[in-house]
């Protein structure tokens, strides 16, 4: 393990046990980096607390046992270890990392299974913006999740089921098969969404059919599942373009729809009413998870049946957790969803442990997805005030890489290629790259920038150390050092890359792809800093100082490569 900060959380660990007993060797020693030396560790305050000893006292003890330790350690200020790593310890690290297939990034073990559930649009609509930050973020984390050795059940839960089913298939019989088809394959489910209301609304006969419609549907009637399906498998054709052009990793094996919990769902409601955990009030079947209340003080219910016996989002979110934890045998289930279902989530968890279905060794998580706003800081609209369209929003964005491209002189392909990949790595860059559940303004200006904490600005620092290799003639897979640190930045460097592996464990523990883009950007801004005072390729400098800063070269273009391929960014060889 090369990652400084679990060293060092290591060796104080063992220190504390050798100094105060064992009891305290699975204490935080707080490793944080610091101003003042590579990192402090803050532990001996809190300890003393406990210890009802002075903080200095105990900090100078911890001191004490960290004798064979490949640093200095200093006490300061109110009883503050400041510990600065030595360069050939730094050196010999950065050099097993290159060596390293995996970076020396561990696995978690034991290896947990976690069900991610992410993207999930809902078929009777287009797909808007708000589904792209949450497929954005959800494939972030299966990616790292897979990386670090997990083993990871994406599920789309698609909304493909429920009344407006019925309205749409008898618009889809309106208009003819082949005409639906084309329709929604071209991403127009809203269009015709709308179609369908406006019939739905104004047509008391059309009402009719719709209503007949859905009570055939449901019954599972062959001709009707006939035409659920050429509604369905159309527009997931689209939602598969749509995934395809962004890159992420959905595929049809990960749709788990509303629709697939349906015959799941009297035998939900059936089971929670025989086990008490679901009461019958006001006609409806409904779970008083304890700790929710409404505005009037009465317990707030999570509906899992109508009082007309109909089933609605709760129920298939209750019969959904049931399958994940017994069946998917999930350790972790992650819900990236729109921050403003909050509530909804934190009953289903409720309800769920109440029911005795989701144990205490499953941990339920909402990545709450914030919204997206326009550059007018309400919710994103087109000029017309309806939704944009994805598709559309993704074209604009390769669009306008294009044009910010346009004069570098690269032949139609490649220009194409690169387009493509600053344009869609911007706008995932730019979802990832804050709290997931901050609103955030789409702002292409700002995305496509090639300065500050943005995708171009990642893409061409490591597109610019593939041409360092290039004009050297070297094979990055052959500048294995052995690595020198002389000039401060090349310190600083090594020390920020060997912080990849702990960046990655917290990203992934938390659920906060931001905090990789930092990691990330940090890096990149550490490699420019070491590539204006450090020249690598300049006549003059000595063979042994030219193969260390090679080295180092390769070991930031794999870690931005790989730390970019986790966040779903695409990562173009020139730009
Ligand atoms: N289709 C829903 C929406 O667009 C999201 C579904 C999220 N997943 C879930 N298990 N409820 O709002």
């Amino acid at each position: 393990m090369t990652d400084p900060q679990i060293v060092l959380t290591e060796r104080v660990q063992q220190a504390l046990a050798r100094a105060f007993g064992s009891e305290h060797a699975d204490a935080d020693p707080l490793i944080r980096p610091s101003q003042f030396a590579d990192f402090q560790a803050n532990v001996a305050m809190s300890l003393a607390k406990r210890l009802r000893r002075a903080p200095r006292e105990v900090a100078e003890a911890i001191k004490a046992e960290l004798s064979d330790f490949p640093g200095t350690v200093e006490v300061s200020g109110p009883g503050f270890l400041n510990i600065t790593l030595d360069d050939s310890w730094i050196q010999s690290e950065a050099r097993q990392m290159l060596t390293d297939p995996r970076l020396g990034v561990g696995t978690i073990t034991p290896a947990q299974t976690v069900v991610i559930d992410y993207s999930a649009p809902n078929a009777a609509k287009e797909m808007h913006v708000g589904h792209l930050r949450t497929t954005i973020v959800g494939d972030s984390l299966a990616r790292l999740h897979e990386h670090l050795g997990n083993t990871v059940i994406r599920q789309n839960h698609l909304g493909d089921w429920g009344t407006p089913f019925g309205m749409l298939i008898e618009h889809l019989l309106d208009i003819g098969e082949e005409a639906a088809v084309a329709q929604l394959e071209a991403g127009l489910g809203t269009e015709f969404y709308q179609a369908a209301r406006t019939k739905f609304d104004g047509d008391d006969d059309f009402k009719l059919r719709a209503r007949v419609r859905v009570t055939t549907l449901q019954s599972g009637d062959p001709d009707t599942m006939r035409l659920w399906h050429v509604f369905m498998d159309a527009t997931i054709r689209y939602f598969n373009k749509v995934y395809e052009l962004l890159g992420v990793t959905l595929t049809d094996a990960d749709l788990a729809g509303e629709s697939m919990y349906n015959t799941m769902l009297e035998k939900t409601c059936d089971d929670l009413e025989a086990s008490g955990a679901a009461v019958l009030s006001e006609g409806a079947l409904c779970l008083f998870p304890p700790g929710f209340t409404g505005s009037d003080d009465k317990p707030l219910p999570l509906i899992i049946r109508k009082s007309d016996g109909g089933y609605g989002y709760a129920s298939t979110d209750m019969a959904a957790i049931r399958y994940r934890v017994h069946d998917l045998k999930a350790d972790r289930i992650l819900y990236v969803v729109g921050s403003e279902q909050a509530l909804h989530f934190r009953m289903v968890f409720a309800a769920a442990r109440m029911a005795g279905w989701l144990p205490d060794t499953v941990t339920a998580e909402h990545v709450q997805i914030g919204m997206m706003l326009g550059k007018d800081g309400r919710r994103f609209k087109t000029r017309s005030g309806e939704s944009i369209k994805l598709m559309d929003l993704l074209q604009e964005a390769i669009d306008r890489a294009a044009a910010a491209i346009s004069d570098r002189g690269y032949d139609a392909e490649m220009q194409k290629e690169i387009a493509h990949a600053v344009g869609i790595g911007a706008v995932k860059y730019a979802d990832l790259s804050v709290s997931h559940d901050s609103e955030y303004v789409l702002d292409f200006d700002r995305m496509l920038g090639f300065t500050g904490n943005t995708a171009p600005y990642l893409q061409y620092a490591q597109a610019r150390i593939r041409s360092i290799f290039r004009k050297g003639g070297v094979d990055p897979a052959a500048a294995t050092g052995p690595i020198v640190l002389g000039a401060p930045a090349e310190r600083a460097l090594a020390l920020q890359l060997l912080g990849f592996g702990s960046a990655l464990a917290q990203t992934t523990a938390d659920s906060e792809p931001h905090r990789l883009c930092a990691f990330i950007y940090a890096t990149a801004t550490a490699f420019t800093d070491f590539f204006e005072q450090c020249p690598v390729l300049k006549e003059g400098v000595d063979p042994d100082t030219r193969a260390s800063r090679l080295a180092l070269c390769a070991l930031t273009l794999r870690v931005l490569e790989t730390g970019l391929d986790l966040l779903g960014v695409p990562v173009p060889e020139r730009m």
